[in-house]
């Protein structure tokens, strides 16, 4: 129920992120920042879900790699918002965007292969 949760909040925070990112080179930048603040609901949901996942392994053997694979989804996180901030500000993004590549597939191969 957690994951389903967990899952589906990174996932929709990427497609919102994308939305963001189209909007605003739609010139639609009111669009764009509505997006965003729904983006950042959406982190609550997405620390939430994986608080509460964080919990049950506590009373388990592989806290220390779900304490790991907390902090590398919080610097997804971190990196799908500069992601958003450098589009909406018009600033170039290439490099908030390798950072959150990087981060996503070490967030993702904790989360499915390692845990
Ligand atoms: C965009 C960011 C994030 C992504 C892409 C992500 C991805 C994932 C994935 C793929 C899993 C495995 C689900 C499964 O086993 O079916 C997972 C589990 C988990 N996540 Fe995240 N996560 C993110 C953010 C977070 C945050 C912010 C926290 C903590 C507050 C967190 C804590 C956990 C924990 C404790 C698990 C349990 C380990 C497991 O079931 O494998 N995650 N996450």
């Amino acid at each position: 129920m957690n994951t389903h949760l967990h899952i589906t909040a990174w996932v929709l925070a990427l497609i919102l992120l994308l939305v963001v990112v189209i909007l605003h080179k739609q010139g639609k930048a009111k669009g764009a920042k509505i997006t965003q603040m729904i983006l950042r609901l959406d982190y609550l949901l997405i620390l939430y879900s994986g608080g509460s996942l964080l919990g049950m392994f506590f009373s388990g053997p592989n806290v220390t790699m779900a304490i790991i694979k907390t902090l590398a989804g919080i610097w997804t996180i971190a990196a799908i918002e500069m992601v958003g901030i450098k589009t909406v500000k018009d600033k170039p993004a290439g490099g908030m965007w390798i950072q959150l590549v990087v981060a996503l597939v070490v967030t993702l191969i904790l989360g499915f292969v390692v845990l």
